[in-house]
Protein backbone atom coordinates (compact mmCIF):
# COMPACT_ATOMS: atom_id res chain seq x y z
CA UNK A 1 0.00 0.00 0.00
CA UNK A 2 1.42 3.68 -0.38
CA UNK A 3 -0.04 6.96 0.19
CA UNK A 4 -1.15 7.95 -3.57
CA UNK A 5 -0.09 11.68 -1.85
CA UNK A 6 -2.11 15.16 -2.84
CA UNK A 7 -0.84 15.37 -6.11
CA UNK A 8 -4.08 16.92 -6.25
CA UNK A 9 -2.96 20.57 -4.94
CA UNK A 10 -1.52 21.20 -8.58
CA UNK A 11 -4.59 20.61 -10.23
CA UNK A 12 -7.01 22.14 -7.72
CA UNK A 13 -4.47 25.46 -7.61
CA UNK A 14 -4.70 25.13 -11.75
CA UNK A 15 -8.24 24.83 -11.46
CA UNK A 16 -9.00 28.36 -8.99
CA UNK A 17 -6.83 29.72 -11.15
CA UNK A 18 -8.97 29.19 -14.12
CA UNK A 19 -11.93 29.80 -11.97
CA UNK A 20 -13.47 26.11 -11.90
CA UNK A 21 -15.89 26.23 -9.89
CA UNK A 22 -15.64 22.96 -7.32
CA UNK A 23 -18.74 20.33 -7.11
CA UNK A 24 -20.09 19.88 -3.13
CA UNK A 25 -20.77 16.52 -2.47
CA UNK A 26 -20.79 17.39 1.67
CA UNK A 27 -24.05 18.04 3.62
CA UNK A 28 -25.79 15.54 2.68
CA UNK A 29 -25.72 15.96 -1.08
CA UNK A 30 -25.00 12.91 -2.96
CA UNK A 31 -23.10 13.02 -6.29
CA UNK A 32 -23.15 10.67 -8.70
CA UNK A 33 -25.32 8.03 -6.48
CA UNK A 34 -28.45 7.56 -6.59
CA UNK A 35 -30.03 7.33 -2.89
CA UNK A 36 -33.32 6.47 -3.69
CA UNK A 37 -33.73 5.28 0.09
CA UNK A 38 -34.76 1.52 -1.57
CA UNK A 39 -32.35 -1.19 -3.03
CA UNK A 40 -30.11 -2.05 -0.05
CA UNK A 41 -30.68 -0.43 3.47
CA UNK A 42 -27.49 -1.91 4.68
CA UNK A 43 -28.43 -4.38 6.93
CA UNK A 44 -26.44 -5.21 10.42
CA UNK A 45 -23.68 -2.96 8.90
CA UNK A 46 -25.70 -0.38 7.89
CA UNK A 47 -26.84 0.33 12.36
CA UNK A 48 -23.10 0.89 12.34
CA UNK A 49 -22.17 3.03 9.09
CA UNK A 50 -25.91 3.98 7.59
CA UNK A 51 -25.57 5.75 3.99
CA UNK A 52 -25.55 8.93 5.46
CA UNK A 53 -22.66 8.41 7.55
CA UNK A 54 -20.97 6.97 4.15
CA UNK A 55 -21.61 10.19 2.61
CA UNK A 56 -20.28 11.96 6.10
CA UNK A 57 -16.92 10.13 6.19
CA UNK A 58 -16.40 10.85 2.30
CA UNK A 59 -18.15 14.10 1.04
CA UNK A 60 -15.76 14.82 -1.84
CA UNK A 61 -14.75 11.49 -3.28
CA UNK A 62 -17.53 12.49 -6.36
CA UNK A 63 -15.96 15.74 -6.94
CA UNK A 64 -15.20 16.74 -10.06
CA UNK A 65 -11.48 16.95 -9.35
CA UNK A 66 -11.31 13.14 -7.94
CA UNK A 67 -10.64 10.69 -10.54
CA UNK A 68 -12.91 8.31 -8.57
CA UNK A 69 -16.04 9.85 -8.98
CA UNK A 70 -18.66 7.88 -9.18
CA UNK A 71 -17.13 4.47 -8.48
CA UNK A 72 -17.10 4.31 -4.71
CA UNK A 73 -20.47 3.86 -3.55
CA UNK A 74 -22.25 2.72 -0.36
CA UNK A 75 -24.05 0.07 -2.25
CA UNK A 76 -20.91 -2.03 -3.45
CA UNK A 77 -19.16 -1.00 -0.20
CA UNK A 78 -22.49 -3.34 2.07
CA UNK A 79 -22.20 -5.51 -0.67
CA UNK A 80 -18.60 -6.33 -0.35
CA UNK A 81 -18.85 -6.36 3.06
CA UNK A 82 -21.32 -9.30 3.16
CA UNK A 83 -18.52 -11.81 1.88
CA UNK A 84 -16.62 -11.05 5.48
CA UNK A 85 -19.19 -11.31 8.39
CA UNK A 86 -16.93 -10.64 11.03
CA UNK A 87 -16.32 -7.16 9.63
CA UNK A 88 -17.74 -4.14 11.54
CA UNK A 89 -18.99 -7.07 13.70
CA UNK A 90 -17.16 -8.01 16.97
CA UNK A 91 -17.67 -6.87 20.18
CA UNK A 92 -20.08 -3.97 21.46
CA UNK A 93 -21.36 -1.06 19.27
CA UNK A 94 -18.72 0.55 20.18
CA UNK A 95 -15.93 -1.98 19.26
CA UNK A 96 -17.72 -1.78 15.65
CA UNK A 97 -17.90 1.60 15.26
CA UNK A 98 -14.23 1.70 16.05
CA UNK A 99 -13.60 -1.07 13.79
CA UNK A 100 -15.40 1.02 11.01
CA UNK A 101 -13.79 4.73 11.75
CA UNK A 102 -10.44 3.01 11.38
CA UNK A 103 -11.28 1.16 7.98
CA UNK A 104 -12.64 4.12 6.70
CA UNK A 105 -9.90 6.34 8.21
CA UNK A 106 -6.81 4.24 6.73
CA UNK A 107 -8.48 3.86 3.19
CA UNK A 108 -9.82 7.56 3.08
CA UNK A 109 -5.98 8.29 4.21
CA UNK A 110 -4.75 5.86 1.24
CA UNK A 111 -6.72 7.36 -1.57
CA UNK A 112 -7.13 10.66 -0.28
CA UNK A 113 -6.63 14.11 -2.40
CA UNK A 114 -6.75 16.34 0.69
CA UNK A 115 -4.25 19.02 1.59
CA UNK A 116 -4.11 20.94 4.62
CA UNK A 117 -6.45 24.28 3.50
CA UNK A 118 -9.00 22.16 1.29
CA UNK A 119 -12.52 22.70 1.53
CA UNK A 120 -14.37 20.77 4.28
CA UNK A 121 -10.94 20.14 5.46
CA UNK A 122 -7.92 17.91 5.20
CA UNK A 123 -9.87 14.99 5.91
CA UNK A 124 -12.64 15.14 3.95
CA UNK A 125 -11.01 14.16 0.46
CA UNK A 126 -10.87 10.05 1.26
CA UNK A 127 -11.87 7.50 -2.00
CA UNK A 128 -10.57 10.52 -4.20
CA UNK A 129 -8.48 8.10 -6.31
CA UNK A 130 -9.18 4.69 -7.51
CA UNK A 131 -5.06 3.94 -8.60
CA UNK A 132 -1.94 4.99 -7.52
CA UNK A 133 -0.82 8.10 -9.33
CA UNK A 134 2.92 8.16 -8.73
CA UNK A 135 4.49 5.39 -8.86
CA UNK A 136 8.09 4.72 -8.19
CA UNK A 137 10.01 2.67 -11.23
CA UNK A 138 9.48 -0.88 -10.06
CA UNK A 139 7.45 -4.07 -11.56
CA UNK A 140 5.86 -4.64 -8.07
CA UNK A 141 6.99 -8.52 -9.04
CA UNK A 142 8.29 -10.11 -5.98
CA UNK A 143 10.27 -13.29 -6.82
CA UNK A 144 8.63 -15.91 -4.57
CA UNK A 145 4.99 -15.15 -6.61
CA UNK A 146 4.18 -15.62 -10.53
CA UNK A 147 4.29 -12.26 -11.95
CA UNK A 148 2.65 -12.31 -15.59
CA UNK A 149 1.85 -8.56 -15.74
CA UNK A 150 4.80 -6.83 -14.45
CA UNK A 151 4.45 -3.07 -13.54
CA UNK A 152 0.76 -3.65 -12.92
CA UNK A 153 0.27 -4.49 -9.54
CA UNK A 154 0.83 -0.82 -8.67
CA UNK A 155 -2.01 0.00 -5.62
CA UNK A 156 -6.10 -0.06 -6.32
CA UNK A 157 -8.87 0.73 -4.67
CA UNK A 158 -9.66 1.89 -1.27
CA UNK A 159 -6.48 -0.02 0.03
CA UNK A 160 -4.39 0.01 -2.52
CA UNK A 161 -3.20 -3.51 -2.94
CA UNK A 162 -0.15 -3.63 -4.12
CA UNK A 163 2.19 -6.14 -5.56
CA UNK A 164 2.03 -8.98 -7.16
CA UNK A 165 1.51 -11.60 -4.42
CA UNK A 166 -1.09 -9.27 -2.41
CA UNK A 167 -3.28 -9.86 -5.98
CA UNK A 168 -2.40 -13.34 -6.21
CA UNK A 169 -3.43 -14.11 -2.34
CA UNK A 170 -6.49 -11.68 -2.56
CA UNK A 171 -7.58 -13.05 -5.84
CA UNK A 172 -7.50 -16.70 -4.47
CA UNK A 173 -9.49 -15.52 -1.68
CA UNK A 174 -12.24 -14.13 -3.73
CA UNK A 175 -12.21 -16.47 -6.27
CA UNK A 176 -11.14 -13.89 -9.05
CA UNK A 177 -7.47 -13.95 -11.51
CA UNK A 178 -6.58 -10.85 -10.17
CA UNK A 179 -2.77 -11.32 -10.70
CA UNK A 180 -3.92 -11.44 -14.78
CA UNK A 181 -6.71 -9.32 -14.14
CA UNK A 182 -5.60 -6.61 -11.60
CA UNK A 183 -7.00 -3.56 -13.32
CA UNK A 184 -10.58 -5.09 -11.73
CA UNK A 185 -9.73 -3.26 -8.87
CA UNK A 186 -10.25 -0.59 -10.68
CA UNK A 187 -13.26 -0.88 -12.39
CA UNK A 188 -15.35 -3.35 -10.41
CA UNK A 189 -16.64 -1.40 -7.61
CA UNK A 190 -17.71 -4.60 -5.38
CA UNK A 191 -14.15 -5.86 -5.90
CA UNK A 192 -12.39 -3.16 -5.24
CA UNK A 193 -14.09 -2.55 -1.70
CA UNK A 194 -13.59 -6.34 -0.89
CA UNK A 195 -9.68 -6.16 -1.58
CA UNK A 196 -9.33 -3.93 0.99
CA UNK A 197 -11.87 -5.75 3.18
CA UNK A 198 -9.79 -8.80 2.60
CA UNK A 199 -6.43 -7.18 3.48
CA UNK A 200 -8.12 -5.87 6.90
CA UNK A 201 -8.98 -9.13 7.72
CA UNK A 202 -6.73 -11.13 6.98
CA UNK A 203 -3.72 -11.88 8.93
CA UNK A 204 -0.28 -12.40 6.70
CA UNK A 205 2.36 -13.96 9.53
CA UNK A 206 3.89 -13.08 11.58
CA UNK A 207 1.73 -9.59 11.22
CA UNK A 208 -1.89 -9.96 12.93
CA UNK A 209 -5.12 -8.81 10.65
CA UNK A 210 -5.98 -4.87 10.81
CA UNK A 211 -9.47 -6.57 12.11
CA UNK A 212 -8.22 -8.57 15.24
CA UNK A 213 -6.20 -5.32 16.40
CA UNK A 214 -8.77 -2.67 15.93
CA UNK A 215 -11.23 -5.31 18.27
CA UNK A 216 -8.63 -5.25 21.01
CA UNK A 217 -8.63 -9.41 20.28
CA UNK A 218 -4.70 -9.55 19.12
CA UNK A 219 -2.97 -9.24 22.68
CA UNK A 220 0.86 -8.79 21.79
CA UNK A 221 3.71 -11.38 22.57
CA UNK A 222 7.01 -10.28 24.77
CA UNK A 223 8.80 -10.18 21.39
CA UNK A 224 6.15 -7.67 20.34
CA UNK A 225 6.18 -5.72 23.38
CA UNK A 226 9.86 -5.62 22.59
CA UNK A 227 9.30 -4.12 19.18
CA UNK A 228 6.79 -1.58 20.92
CA UNK A 229 3.72 -3.04 18.60
CA UNK A 230 1.09 -2.54 21.28
CA UNK A 231 -2.71 -2.85 20.59
CA UNK A 232 -3.94 0.39 19.01
CA UNK A 233 -4.66 1.85 15.55
CA UNK A 234 -0.96 2.54 15.20
CA UNK A 235 -0.21 -1.10 14.54
CA UNK A 236 -2.49 -1.16 11.81
CA UNK A 237 -0.79 1.33 10.34
CA UNK A 238 2.19 -1.07 11.33
CA UNK A 239 0.20 -3.69 9.30
CA UNK A 240 -0.60 -1.77 6.18
CA UNK A 241 2.64 0.59 5.62
CA UNK A 242 4.79 -0.10 8.73
CA UNK A 243 8.22 -0.34 6.40
CA UNK A 244 8.16 2.84 5.02
CA UNK A 245 6.51 5.17 8.20
CA UNK A 246 6.92 3.18 11.06
CA UNK A 247 9.42 3.40 13.82
CA UNK A 248 11.37 6.53 12.66
CA UNK A 249 10.29 8.84 15.23
CA UNK A 250 7.54 11.69 14.63
CA UNK A 251 6.34 11.69 10.45
CA UNK A 252 3.79 13.76 8.78
CA UNK A 253 2.46 10.25 7.00
CA UNK A 254 1.70 8.46 10.06
CA UNK A 255 -0.20 12.10 11.65
CA UNK A 256 -2.34 12.23 8.34
CA UNK A 257 -3.57 8.95 9.33
CA UNK A 258 -3.66 9.79 13.27
CA UNK A 259 -5.81 12.88 11.78
CA UNK A 260 -8.01 10.71 9.66
CA UNK A 261 -8.96 8.48 12.47
CA UNK A 262 -9.49 11.33 15.17
CA UNK A 263 -12.13 12.92 12.72
CA UNK A 264 -13.93 9.79 12.30
CA UNK A 265 -14.07 9.04 15.35
CA UNK A 266 -15.50 12.46 16.32
CA UNK A 267 -18.15 11.51 14.00
CA UNK A 268 -19.15 8.52 14.99
CA UNK A 269 -18.67 9.73 18.83
CA UNK A 270 -16.06 7.10 20.16
CA UNK A 271 -12.33 7.88 21.88
CA UNK A 272 -10.01 6.39 19.40
CA UNK A 273 -8.36 4.73 22.13
CA UNK A 274 -4.18 3.99 23.06
CA UNK A 275 -1.53 3.57 20.58
CA UNK A 276 -2.32 5.90 17.93
CA UNK A 277 0.75 6.23 16.08
CA UNK A 278 3.67 3.69 15.48
CA UNK A 279 6.51 6.07 15.74
CA UNK A 280 8.76 3.91 18.14
CA UNK A 281 7.18 0.81 16.64
CA UNK A 282 9.83 -1.48 15.02
CA UNK A 283 8.40 -2.52 11.68
CA UNK A 284 7.78 -5.96 11.03
CA UNK A 285 10.57 -6.01 8.25
CA UNK A 286 10.58 -4.40 4.35
CA UNK A 287 11.38 -8.18 2.94
CA UNK A 288 8.01 -9.53 5.33
CA UNK A 289 6.24 -6.18 3.96
CA UNK A 290 7.14 -6.69 0.41
CA UNK A 291 5.47 -10.46 0.85
CA UNK A 292 2.49 -9.28 2.38
CA UNK A 293 1.91 -5.57 1.11
C1 LIG B 1 -17.35 -2.30 24.86
O1 LIG B 1 -16.37 -3.31 24.92
C2 LIG B 1 -15.12 -2.86 25.42
C3 LIG B 1 -14.13 -3.99 25.31
O2 LIG B 1 -14.68 -5.22 25.70
C4 LIG B 1 -15.27 -2.33 26.83
O3 LIG B 1 -14.04 -1.86 27.32
C5 LIG B 1 -16.30 -1.22 26.84
O4 LIG B 1 -16.54 -0.80 28.17
C6 LIG B 1 -17.60 -1.68 26.22
N1 LIG B 1 -18.49 -0.54 26.09
C7 LIG B 1 -19.77 -0.57 26.43
C8 LIG B 1 -20.52 0.69 26.22
O5 LIG B 1 -20.28 -1.57 26.90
Amino acid sequence: MRLIGSLLIFSLVLSFVLGGSAQNCGSGVVCGERDTGHGTDGGELGKIISREMFEDLLPYRNDVRCPARGFYTYDAFIEAAKAFPAFGNSGNETMRKREIAAFFAQTGDETTGGWPDAPGGEYAWGYCYIRQVSRPASDYCYRYCPCPLPGQYYGRGPIQLTWNCNYLRCGEALGVDLLNNPDLLATDPVLSFKSAIWFWMTAQPPKPSCHEVIIDEWKPSAIEVNAGRLPGYGLTTNIINGGIECGQGGNDAVRNRIGFFTTFCGKFGIQPGDNLDCYNQRPYGLNLMAQSM
